[in-house]
This record gives structure tokens, sequence and C-alpha cells, in this order.
């Protein structure tokens, strides 16, 4: 049994066939006969899909639910309120518990620990739908709405990531480096990335022949970017040092002025949810913004997670 923790533990190609997957799926959900492809794919017919979430969540509920939804599946959200975890019962046994009866757990939690442990005691595939370290289904719907936007596979490309160092420039700096596309970082001192992600992202861009690069200097990152990206500087689980990380990302706003560095045709990609702070609403409700395409995308992102994952037992074999 394979489960998704992080982009991370993808083969290269592992990572193109999700991709490609998520294509397939949003072409014959948007274009062919809707009923008649559904009915190929019911395989979820009469199980239910649990999500566990700790933390709050539109795009990855909405996503996961709707995808369980295609598949024939009844979601189940379990938020905190909702079930004995944390005030009455330990993660182990909820897990024991929940993964005896479903087909399947999307889990929302703060700690990246809760996901491994997760993984170890569940007897159903675990998708991580967000920890304080990994995002991975923000990073499949992000690189399907690349391909679409700028094709990877044709065209060679330099994404800017300016902001925080958080969960999803760790999957997502693997994940584009993993396609072949150059990656800038730039961070605030003190804000540096996570070294396990770093040390990895070197040797897919030595494999791939990509850079990657670390700055302080968001001009210099953002130099000829086809893609500028950034996300909330306080995570959920943050809040509690909100205005002391405020104060660190002064000067790191995407502003018209940064954009005018990149590439004339750039675009503009944020996970959602999105604050003023990280980006004007001039670039942001700009023709270069691509958000609300990107959000769309994460359904069909989790579509596919669900039928390589879940579906076909993590065997990409049959599905090149
Ligand atoms: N991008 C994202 O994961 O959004 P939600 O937190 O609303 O799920
Ligand atoms: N980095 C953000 C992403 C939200 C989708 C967080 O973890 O809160």
């Amino acid at each position: 049994m394979r489960h998704l923790v992080s982009i991370k533990d993808l083969s290269d190609q592992e990572f193109k066939i999700l991709v490609d997957r998520a294509e397939y799926f949003k072409k014959m959900f948007k274009n062919g006969n809707i009923e008649e492809f559904q009915q190929q794919h019911l395989k979820l017919l009469g199980r239910t899909v649990a999500l566990i979430f700790t933390k709050r969540s539109t795009r990855t509920r909405i996503s996961t639910e709707g995808a369980a939804a295609f598949f024939g599946g009844q979601p189940m959200f379990l938020g905190k309120d909702d079930i004995q975890l944390g005030v009455n019962e330990s993660f182990y046994d909820t897990t024991k518990v929940v993964s005896s009866m479903v087909s399947c757990i999307f889990a929302r939690v703060n700690q990246h620990q809760d996901i491994l442990n997760l993984c170890k005691d569940s007897s159903v595939p675990i998708i991580n739908s967000l920890c304080d370290k990994y995002h991975p289904l923000q990073a499949i719907c992000d690189l399907l709405t690349i391909k679409e936007k700028l094709n990877y596979n044709q065209n060679k490309l330099k994404l800017a990531w300016i902001g925080d160092a958080n969960n999803v420039i760790n999957d997502m700096s693997i994940a584009c480096l993993k396609v072949g596309i150059d990656v800038a970082i730039a961070t605030p001192i003190g804000i540096e990335m996570d070294n396990e992600i770093v040390d990895e992202a070197k040797k897919i861009a030595i494999k791939n022949n990509c850079k990657f690069t670390l700055t302080h200097d968001s001009k210099e990152a953002s130099k000829d970017a086809h893609i500028l990206v950034t996300d909330t500087f306080v995570s959920m689980g943050e809040e509690f040092a909100k205005a002391a990380k405020l104060r660190q990302f002064k000067g790191f706003q995407i502003n018209s002025e940064l954009c005018s560095v990149a590439d004339p045709n750039y675009v503009f990609m944020h996970c959602l949810p999105r604050h003023h702070e990280e980006v004007t609403d001039e670039v942001f409700y700009s023709d270069h913004s691509i958000v609300f395409d990107e959000a769309e995308n994460r359904l069909y992102a989790a579509m596919a997670a669900i039928d390589i994952f879940v579906n076909n037992k993590g065997n990409f074999d049959n599905l090149v």
C-alpha cells in the first residue's frame, strides 16, 4: 500500500503521470459525456472517504469531497469538533478505527509527524491534505495549471517564489524541478528553506539540468521569471507569531514594480487563501493572474490522487 505524503516520495515519472492523470480527468469532465465517463469510474460506490481535518479548509475540502463523489464514494468530513480525536481519543486509536471502515483517509494536520503516524497505523491509503511541511495536492494542481498555461514540456520556464519557506513551496519546488522548471526562491533573512528540501532539490536540479537558487532579494529571484508565486506569510498554526512575521516580510509584497522585472508574459499564482500583505490587488486581479484557474484545478488533482493511490492501489504502471 502506498500513501501520498509528499511529491518528494515520487519518481519524476510518477509525478508526471499524476499531473497527466489530473489533466485527463479535467478534459473528460469538462468536454466529455460526464454520465458515460463516470459510469466507468464508479470504483468507490458504496464506500466512504474520510477527511480527518484538524485545520480549516475551503479548496481542499471541496475538491476532495467532489473527487470522492465522482468515483461514487461518500465523503465524510471529520473536523476537529466532530470526532473524539485530540479530546477523548488518541491519534493512534482514531487511525485504527477510522481506517477499518473507509476506503482512504485525506488528512489535514498540523505536524508532519502526525501524517507519518497515520501512514504507519492506517490500513488504508493516507493522502496528505496539508501538514506543516508539505502540501502535495496543491503541487499536483499547480503543475497541471502551469502545464496548461505555459506547457512545461515544450518551453524552458523559470518559477520565482517570493515569500515564506513553507509547506507549499517545499512540495512545489520539488515538483517543478521534477518536470524541468528552474526554481528561484526569495525569502527574508532569517526565514530559510528546510535543509532536507534544499538537499533534495539540488539533487533533482543537477539530474534534470535545472537551476535551483536561494536568495533574500525578491528582485533577483523574479528577474525574467515566467511564473511568480507567493502564499500567506503566516500559515495556519503560526498565528501566535503573526506580528513578528509581518515585520520580517516587509518589502516582500508582490506588486507591479516587482512584476516589471519578470518575463513580460509572466503568470501570477497563489494557492489561496490570499492576504493583501503578500500581493497587491493590482497584481492579484490582473490579466496575468491565474489564481482562479489554479483553484479549480484542485478538483482534478484530487481525482488523480484518488484514482492512483486508492483505485489503483498506488500502482502507476498501467497508467503510462
Ligand atoms: N489552497 C488550499 O489548500 O486552500 P484551503 O486551505 O482552503 O484548502
Ligand atoms: N501555507 C498555508 C497554505 C494554506 C493552503 C498554510 O499552511 O496555512
